[in-house]
């Protein structure tokens, strides 16, 4: 797979593209992910990707011209092109598994107060990380990019995935877990867990799961 991610401020992908997980799965070639600054597509003399909103009001607001040209030299035929905005669709972990069947993604990470109407016109989906609003969508990007990347096969152990929070054939919180010590200030690792006894370790953490699941978000059950 392969994620372009359009943004002005590239630099703060760095953590995040040298570390851990991330870091292990573009070295293993499982994917490759671009840090694309569309302020070098400006045809602007002075490179100016923003300027005010028609109508008044206050920010700076992006101007299509710089991430139309961006997108339109990446895009090849089955690319999907997303736009991190908070009035897109609420991102979740189906969303992620959609996403991860793709060859390639484009991520277009807004700044400031928006972005001109008409970006809307050249993308697939609009994609909300929640319903709160960050100063721009590398943030959101970073999410989008860590969710599906994990999910790509050989990043980590796919049997892991089964009981990740949220997965969407089992759409249950993940059981707690324990390790050493088996006591620590009083509190003591649950006595099934310590009996070898797999049968019963498996029905203690299917219980856990729908327990903790019923009490913390009884909406999953539903669901
Ligand atoms: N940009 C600013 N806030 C955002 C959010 N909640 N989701 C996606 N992109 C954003």
């Amino acid at each position: 797979m392969r994620i372009d991610i359009l943004t002005l401020f590239p630099e703060m992908f760095e953590g995040f593209l040298s570390c851990s997980i991330i870091k292990r799965a573009i070295e293993k070639k499982k994917v490759e992910i671009n840090i694309v600054n569309f302020r070098n597509y400006s045809k602007d003399p002075h490179n100016k990707v923003d300027d005010t909103p028609y109508g008044g009001g206050c920010g700076m607001v992006l101007m299509i011209q710089p991430i139309y040209d961006a997108v339109m030299s990446l895009k090849k035929e089955n690319t999907k092109v997303i736009l991190l905005t908070p009035d897109g669709m609420v991102y979740n972990q189906k969303k992620a598994y959609e996403l991860k069947e793709n060859k390639h993604l484009i991520l277009i990470c807004g700044h400031y107060e928006g972005f001109d109407e008409r970006i809307k016109s050249i993308v697939d989906y609009s994609i909300s990380i929640g319903d709160y609003v960050l100063t721009g969508g590398e943030i959101p990007s970073m999410i989008i990019t860590d969710t599906v990347v994990r999910l790509i096969d050989g990043v980590i152990d796919s049997n892991s995935h089964i009981k990740d929070s949220f997965n969407p054939k089992t759409n249950l919180l993940d059981y707690p877990t324990y390790t050493k010590p088996r006591e620590f200030m009083g509190m003591k690792v649950p006595e099934v867990l310590l009996n070898g006894n797999h049968k019963e370790i498996e029905e203690y953490r299917t219980k856990e799961s729908l327990e903790k699941t019923r009490k913390i978000r009884p909406d999953l059950l539903e669901k």
